[in-house]
């Protein structure tokens, strides 16, 4: 077993000398938590009028301030009037629960569920924008934003992250961490049509839901062999299908070499980014998310 922690350290220590100097605030009443998650709060000193909103979701094995230190979402916070959330998993290897139905379905008393009410707070608390909510994440941490946006998709209007996988895609595994997980998802051997992962997604909202779901970004190593590289290819098959759009393009050389970007439909709803030679840490492109956020 690679030691998973190991991997993101050479992305922390490059980040951490600069972000470390940002105070986050933790948060404990933010309401139901069937879950048991912890809440830290980075707000910049000083914060404009309807900010937008930022959930940030760390890597197995990490922590909210471990994720604050390691990407550079504080510092730009002030210039972009937002507020980030940093939640922690403090269970199964501190990996965000992307495996059970309580998790899997919309209120149904997992992650998701608290995860959302955390989301409904600070839009309360900080009289944030509704429809500026954001949602990003690295490794687990994309996991779980694939399954806020199956969930929630009502709470947020876009979507940008790293190295995960579909909606789905661990659906009654035992675990959602690289120690307790079934093997098969992570190792990309886990392939459905764009129908069958558009109907898993939209299984998780009980009662069915007509309404919009969020612009979809997402990022993904083709040298990835821990979360392998199919994975990327089955979000984008599952998000097209959802969001009602076909491949169009690719424009390689963006955001920089040996990135291609692979635009669908006119590159508004759903794009992916694909990294060549590049493994498991993307590393994250701030600046390229806020602008998918259109903050
Ligand atoms: C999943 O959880 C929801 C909400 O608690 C429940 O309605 C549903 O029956 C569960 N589905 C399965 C397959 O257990
Ligand atoms: C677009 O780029 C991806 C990632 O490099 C590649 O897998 C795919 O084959 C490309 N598609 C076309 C039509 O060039």
């Amino acid at each position: 077993m690679v030691d998973f922690k190991s991997l993101f350290i050479a992305a922390l220590a490059a980040a951490r000398t600069a972000e470390a100097q940002y105070t986050l605030t933790p948060i404990t009443n933010w309401g139901d938590n069937p879950s048991n998650l912890v809440l830290d709060v980075f707000v910049p000193e000083t914060l404009g009028p309807n900010p937008a909103i930022i959930l940030a979701l760390h890597w197995c094995s990490g922590t909210g301030p471990l994720y604050s230190q390691s990407t550079r979402y504080n510092s730009l916070a002030a210039a972009h009037n937002y507020v980030v959330l940093y939640p922690s998993s403090p269970k199964d290897n501190n990996c965000w629960d992307v495996a059970t139905n309580q998790s899997l379905t919309r209120d149904g008393g997992g992650d998701s569920t608290g995860l959302a009410n955390m989301v409904k707070w600070a839009i309360d608390e900080y009289s944030a924008d509704p429809a500026k909510v954001f949602v990003t994440g690295t490794s687990s941490g994309c996991m779980m934003s694939n399954i806020m946006t199956a969930t929630y998709p009502d709470l947020f209007a876009a979507v940008s992250c790293y190295s995960g996988v579909a909606a789905g895609c661990l659906a009654g595994s035992p675990g959602s961490s690289p120690q307790t997980a079934d093997p098969a998802c992570a190792a990309g051997e886990i392939i459905k049509t764009g129908d069958e992962w558009a109907a898993q997604a939209r299984a998780m909202i009980p009662g069915g839901y007509n309404g919009k779901y969020p612009r979809f970004q997402t990022w993904h190593g083709d040298a990835d062999f821990f979360v392998n590289y199919p994975n990327f290819a089955e979000q984008l098959k599952q998000w097209s299908t959802i969001l009602g759009v076909e491949f169009t393009k690719n424009v390689t050389r963006s955001p920089g070499c040996g990135y291609t970007k692979m635009v669908y439909g006119d590159g508004t709803k759903l794009l992916g980014y694909s990294a060549r030679g590049v493994g498991h840490v993307v590393p994250t492109h701030e600046e390229v998310d806020l602008e998918w956020f259109g903050i």
